[in-house]
């Protein structure tokens, strides 16, 4: 893939389709490295599946028998020195249930994907976010952090859906001017 995001556009849709009612994206990053995590209170996975995960010719989906996201998302992290580490805790178990993906980057690696528009990945999983479901999404970077929470976005809205047009391009530009500031402080 040619943008880290598009990898977090996958890894996220993993979890809607685990029925996740709150999706945490969390990017830290430093001059040398970018580390991505998405965790998700979604049905998690059993062992096997968890086993069996980082293999790309393991899915539970009938369509298609090769699963892609997690696989590509951790070539490309190794790709740069890095890696990839899952968690995943059963809807079957007594206590929370849920998946951490967690994967590291060394940007100083010539085989480093560049992250590329992360504010239009977040429109778009915005514009196509069910009801129930709600994304917490911080960025730390060097000079700054830049965030969005689709919960306290709601709460301000008043029953405007956060689909709404309008509503996109505000998040769209807040989004641009919160980068902006953190890439001026730097
Ligand atoms: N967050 C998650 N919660 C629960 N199960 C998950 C989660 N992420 C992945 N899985 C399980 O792992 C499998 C493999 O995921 P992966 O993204 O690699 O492939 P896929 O979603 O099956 O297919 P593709 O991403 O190529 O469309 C999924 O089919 C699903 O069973
Ligand atoms: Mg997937």
């Amino acid at each position: 893939m040619k943008e880290l995001s598009l990898n977090i556009l996958d890894i996220v849709q993993n979890s809607l389709t685990a029925g996740a009612s709150h999706i945490e994206i969390d990017l830290a990053e430093t001059d040398e490295t970018l580390r991505i995590t998405v965790t998700d209170d979604g049905c998690g996975m059993d062992e096997n599946t968890v086993r069996n995960v980082t293999d790309p010719f393991y899915t539970t989906r009938k369509t298609r028998s090769v699963g892609l996201g997690i696989p590509f998302f951790k070539l490309a992290a190794e790709q740069t020195g890095g890696g990839l580490t899952l968690k995943s805790v059963p809807a079957s178990e007594s206590d929370g249930h849920g998946t951490v993906i967690s994967a590291l980057f060394y940007k100083t690696s010539i085989d480093f994907t560049p992250l590329g528009d992360v504010a239009s990945t977040l429109c778009t999983l915005v514009q196509g976010l069910p009801d129930g479901t709600e994304i917490t999404f911080t960025h730390s970077l060097p000079g700054g952090t830049v965030s969005l929470d689709t919960a306290e976005m709601r709460a301000v809205l008043c029953g405007v859906p956060l689909s709404t047009p309008e509503v996109i391009v505000f998040i769209k530009d807040d989004l641009a001017s919160q980068y902006a500031e953190a890439r001026a402080m730097k």
